[in-house]
């Protein structure tokens, strides 16, 4: 511990590292680069070296961390024994990546193990007795660049039961930002940031935005529950896989994510990036080139 109590928590610093857990994911592999960008030294991880089912790995990657930046394993309960082992090691902060409306009644299903992982694991960090700070953002802008929606957005139509419902989606460079600042300043030790964009667009909104950038036609057409279930369960997921997809897409159908939220301003002074400048930037950088 002595270790850490001479040093403060600017990433330069010091060599004792800063970890990141889904380091090769939308925004672990963010923070990771931002904090390399300021000379932080980052031990960046995900499988094979760590293994949220394997844990055994994880005594290996937390030893000598000062601090962790920690994207939770969905669906399964790991956070809370992680953390444990972090504080036994050593670590002194945690930023914890939860989700948006995980306290919110009637905004998801408490028993579905998606909201459960975060449920559980804020409780973990709250009550882990070191520094942390939850992230709470609501759907990344980079679900249609890189994650869920990618493959509908190359198909050229996006096929969701979200009816009209709009998203205030957030920017993952936004909310690395936050973890960034989170991870190597002063003052966020304690704090819920609820993050958002400056916006919310419906998915036929988001699909125009797309196609403007990109020059190619992206449709939305809107599914019921049922046949948005049937259709995941003909791709290959099983049919409690396919009705948890269902399950958080619902919030938007109903209207409750098309807030704003406060968290980027609270966290960094300034305000979020755009869909519009996500859409454009993503498609100079290729995100939808078909061979990507
Ligand atoms: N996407 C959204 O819109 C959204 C919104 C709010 C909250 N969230 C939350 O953000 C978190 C991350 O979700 P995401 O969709 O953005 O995923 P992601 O971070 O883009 O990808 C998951 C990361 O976890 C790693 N990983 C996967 N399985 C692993 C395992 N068994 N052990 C260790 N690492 C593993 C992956 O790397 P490898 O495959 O290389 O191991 C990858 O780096 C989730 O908890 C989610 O609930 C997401």
């Amino acid at each position: 511990m002595e270790r850490l109590k001479c040093h403060a928590f600017t990433g330069a610093m010091t060599k004792d590292p800063i970890l990141v857990l889904g380091g090769t994911g939308k925004t672990g592999g963010r923070v990771v680069s931002q904090l390399r960008a300021q000379g932080a030294e980052v031990r960046a991880v995900s499988r094979p070296r760590f293994d949220w089912t394997d844990a055994s790995t994880w005594d290996d990657v937390l030893t000598g961390a000062r601090a962790v930046y920690l994207v939770p394993f969905d669906g399964r309960s790991f956070t809370a024994p992680f953390v444990e082992r972090a504080v036994a090691l050593g670590v002194e902060r945690v930023v914890l990546l939860s989700g948006r409306g995980v306290d919110t009644p009637g905004y998801a299903d408490p028993d579905n193990p998606l909201v459960a992982t975060h449920v559980d694991g804020e409780r973990a960090v709250r009550g882990s007795g070191i520094e942390w700070t939850v992230l709470r953002p609501g759907w990344f802008a980079q679900n249609f660049s890189e994650g869920f929606f990618r493959d509908a957005v190359l198909a050229g139509e996006l096929r969701l039961p979200a009816e009209d419902g709009a998203v205030s989606f957030v920017d993952a460079d936004d909310i690395a930002s936050v973890a960034v600042a989170a991870l190597t300043g002063d003052g966020h030790a304690g704090q819920t940031y609820e993050l958002s964009g400056p916006r919310a667009l419906t998915f036929a909104q988001a699909a125009a935005e797309i196609s403007e950038a990109t020059g190619r036609r992206i449709g939305y057409v809107p599914l019921t529950r049922e046949a948005f279930v049937a259709e995941l369960i003909a791709q290959g997921l099983s049919a409690g896989e396919a009705r948890d997809s269902a399950d958080i897409i619902e919030p938007i159908r109903r209207g409750m994510d098309s807030h704003l939220s406060d968290g980027v301003r609270r966290a960094l002074g300034r305000d979020p990036r755009d869909f519009t400048e996500f859409a454009k930037a993503a498609a100079a950088a290729g995100a939808w080139d078909a061979a990507g």
